[in-house]
């Protein structure tokens, strides 16, 4: 068994948890002030978002230098305190590593510009433009084509999936191959524990003359030509064995935004020199009702949770992982807004945020918990448009008022769905930064009332429930035990969870009705975490509206 078969997550957004020097921008300093909370959350592992130095044209996943730290969050002997200090704490550190990409003020790539000999010129992935174009068509994450040119003059192009400042790695290189494995080697020198591999499955590339197809837009983005080609277990594999070989133990977390479960399962093929787990957005996106909103890119729709999408979802997960790795269980991350404000819930009762933290934790899998999440914590909400300091939200904003949409219903739009309302400071106690800094934070606006402060004396607090549900967690059924959905209607998931000495049984009720829930075997359960007053009675559970609980029974069952 690795450290990380048990592994519950918590992810921090550095320049968003605490500020220990009054600029306004969270750092490590901070981030080890508060590591007694942490530890006292029942979380065992921290994943950092990029720490390293970095223009910021993507708050840190644009890294012009791997082998130090961002000066906005501290130096090199600070991250080293926050190692120890975390190590004492039997916490874990696992560092996010782009390595699909680097800034364009990277060495490599400056030098591959500046030096006609270069080195590094195969770093990158240069294509001669075609008549006075682009090679081709494919349009980019961040908008616009995937090729930028570097002088106007100059007949190549160099490729890059998100922002022009982020050139794409040329991972047929083997150099690339190597050089990002020292990086990494570097860090687990220092003591780390584990990176997540952002964007690893952009890694290949199809042929770079294929054009996308297209009804209207110019540069489609279509990831057909980027994402989960055969070649990239290739290079991945060329990176991991250098790491792997020395270092058994390094936790590998990739990033496989649109992969699904059988790719995932793919990619983590134990022996096979690929990750130890992936997290796709299909953990967390595909759980809601996708209705028609006409005009709104799918990634700003309003979503309404769906139980039946959930169950269908976490079902194949855990079906097809089932005896190759374990799902990532979130329910999101930086990238999207907080999925209280996402889901479109049908009430903002404490009860229904404690069961969906059940339903989905309790499930086998690695827990990954979004800071400010434990708290119940909403998004930010901005005044006005002009405020959304975000590439989408204003292609978004650009977008619906050239169809006439008000702007009053564009604001409502993005304060739920985009990503940098999701950004906002951890609050700690409501005082006037909410406890982060002194002075206003880098990301601020009109900010929710949950705090970590009053939850702490609140026996009845989402904090205090998420400890409980951590602890009971990390017991062997909820972590080892084999995974089953029990039939159920559309209101109730029940799952259980098994090993050779225990059995679990996890019972949540989604709708505003009581409901009595005749209990699927006979045992003498011990009720381990319910967010109401539960009496078994004639081997019934009777649950309140958004009522939930999890039991276990220590003995042999039949
Ligand atoms: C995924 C990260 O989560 C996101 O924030 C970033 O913009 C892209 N990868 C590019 O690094």
């Amino acid at each position: 068994m690795k450290w990380y078969d048990n592994a519950i997550i918590y992810q921090i957004y550095p320049k968003s948890f605490q500020d220990s020097n009054g600029d306004g921008i969270g750092d490590l300093p901070g981030i080890i002030q508060r590591l007694d909370y942490i530890e006292q959350l029942g979380v065992n592992t921290i994943w950092l978002n990029p720490i390293f130095v970095s223009p910021q044209v993507d708050n840190g996943y644009d890294v012009s230098n791997y082998f130090a730290i961002d000066p906005s969050l501290g130096t090199i002997d600070d991250f080293e305190d926050l190692l120890k200090e975390a190590h004492r704490r039997n916490i874990y550190i696992i560092l996010d590593l782009p390595i699909n990409h680097t800034s364009d003020q990277h060495p490599w790539f400056r030098d591959a510009v500046t030096n006609k000999n270069s080195i590094f010129k195969d770093y990158y992935i240069w294509k001669k433009q075609v008549n006075g174009h682009e090679p081709n068509n494919w349009g980019s994450f961040f908008g616009g084509s995937v090729w930028s040119k570097v002088h106007s003059d100059s007949d190549y192009y160099y490729f890059h999936l998100f922002d022009k400042k982020m050139p794409d790695l040329n991972w047929k290189n083997v150099e690339v191959q190597n050089s990002m494995a020292d990086i990494a080697k570097f860090w687990i020198q220092k003591g780390v524990d584990g990176f997540r591999l952002d964007a690893f499955i952009h890694m290949a590339k199809a042929d770079l003359g294929q054009m996308a197809l297209s009804n209207s837009e110019k540069y489609p983005v279509d990831d057909t030509f980027f994402a989960n080609l055969p070649e990239l277990k290739k290079y991945l594999g060329g990176f991991v064995s250098q790491i792997k070989k020395e270092n058994s133990d390094i936790f590998l977390l990739g990033e496989a935004a649109s992969a699904n479960a059988y790719q995932a399962a793919e990619y983590t093929q134990p022996e096979e020199n690929g990750c130890d787990m992936v997290v796709s957005s299909d953990n967390f996106g595909e759980v809601y009702d996708d209705d028609n909103f006409g005009d709104v890119p799918k990634f700003f729709r309003p979503r309404k949770l769906s139980l039946n999408r959930f169950k269908n979802t976490f079902v194949k997960w855990e079906s097809v992982l089932a005896n190759t790795s374990f799902p990532a269980l979130t329910w999101g991350n930086h990238d999207i807004s907080r999925f209280v404000d996402r889901l479109n819930l049908p009430t903002d009762d404490n009860k229904l945020k404690k069961s969906l933290a059940v339903m989905m934790f309790l499930q086998r899998g690695i827990p990954i918990i979004y800071y400010g999440e434990e708290l119940g914590q909403h998004g930010l909400k901005y005044e006005k448009l002009e405020d959304f300091d975000d590439q989408r939200a204003v292609d978004l904003i650009q977008n619906l008022r050239a169809k006439d949409i008000p702007d009053e219903q564009i604001l409502e739009l993005l304060n739920d769905q985009d990503e940098m309302t999701a950004r906002g400071p951890f609050q700690w106690d409501d005082s006037q930064f909410v406890g982060f800094s002194n002075a206003q934070p880098w990301n601020w606006a009109e900010h929710s009332e949950e705090n970590a402060q009053q939850e702490q004396s609140d026996p009845n607090s989402v904090l205090n429930f998420y400890e409980k549900l951590l602890r009971l967690k990390s017991t062997d059924c909820f972590t080892l035990g084999n995974y089953r959905l029990l039939k159920t209607d559309d209101n109730l998931f029940v799952f259980e969870r098994r090993t050779s000495n225990d059995y679990g049984l996890v019972v949540v009720n989604i709708s505003n009705k009581s409901i009595d829930y005749p209990l699927p075997v006979k045992f003498d359960c011990r009720i381990a975490l319910s967010n109401q007053d539960i009496k078994l009675t004639n081997g019934q559970i009777h649950l309140d509206p958004w009522g939930c609980c999890a039991l276990v029974n220590d003995g042999r069952i039949d």
